[in-house]
């Protein structure tokens, strides 16, 4: 079974994702970790993310793997480098739009991304899952949330478990919310692969609804779309 979750960024996905992999066995797909890896590699290479062609030889050139963990999130690595932290800065969120717009990049990710659906179930996240890696899937949701709340909630995330001056929260949303929805913007513009809804999937606003409310309404299409 393939469950296919898009959406902007910040709105829940990977949270969700997890989750539905853990209840229900399947293996989660991340595929902005693998896009974020080539513009991280790109990045401390030294190679300029405005030319097309070294990044895209770089692309089908990198080895991208990721190594689940038992109670720890999953490591990314690049070659044999653990690249888990490195993919989440500023610079790799602010040069990612650019890298995935590049035709020859997308198409190195296809392969390995759906090599993972032939053998496992899967639970893949990204913005063009269910219009161009999985067609076919059997369960498809855009996620949605209102901006301000994705980055509230980014910024939560980010210093889980800190005490958090109000002035370094609010100046923190600010420059989160400028970044998503900057990256929303190129990622739904771009001419290959937009981000946008299948037309055949099933949207959900998270804005008011808790994570386990979300993954209960996934999790009710999955049921009701098992062979
Ligand atoms: O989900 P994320 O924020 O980690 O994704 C990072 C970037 O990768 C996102 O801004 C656009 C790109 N991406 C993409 O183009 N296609 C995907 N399937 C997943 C991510």
């Amino acid at each position: 079974m393939i469950v296919a979750i898009d959406g902007p960024a910040g709105s829940g996905k990977s949270t969700i994702a997890r989750e539905i992999a853990r209840r229900h066995g399947f293996e989660k797909l991340d595929t902005g970790a693998m896009y974020r890896a080539v513009t991280f590699a790109a990045l401390s290479r030294g190679i300029d993310l405005d030319d097309a062609a070294a990044v895209s030889n770089l692309a089908q050139t990198v080895h991208i793997a990721f190594l689940p963990r038992q109670g720890s999130p999953t490591l990314v690595m690049v070659d044999s480098d653990d690249v888990t932290s490195e993919i989440r800065t500023p610079e790799v969120d602010a040069g990612v739009s650019k890298v995935s717009a590049y035709p020859q990049v997308r198409e190195a990710m296809l392969s390995p991304q759906r090599a993972v659906a032939r053998e496992h179930d899967v639970v893949a996240e990204g913005r063009d899952i269910g219009t161009v890696v999985f067609p076919d899937a059997d369960v498809k949701v855009f996620l949605t949330a209102d901006p301000l709340e994705r980055a509230r909630r980014r910024v939560l995330q980010r210093h889980e478990g800190e005490e958090l001056d109000e002035n370094v929260y609010t100046q923190e949303v600010t420059d989160t919310l400028n970044s998503l929805v900057r990256r929303d913007r190129l990622d739904s513009s771009r001419d290959v692969a937009p981000l946008r809804a299948a037309d055949d999937a099933v949207t959900i606003d998270s804005t008011s609804h808790s994570i386990d409310e979300v993954v209960d309404m996934i999790s009710s299409l999955i049921e009701s779309r098992r062979p």
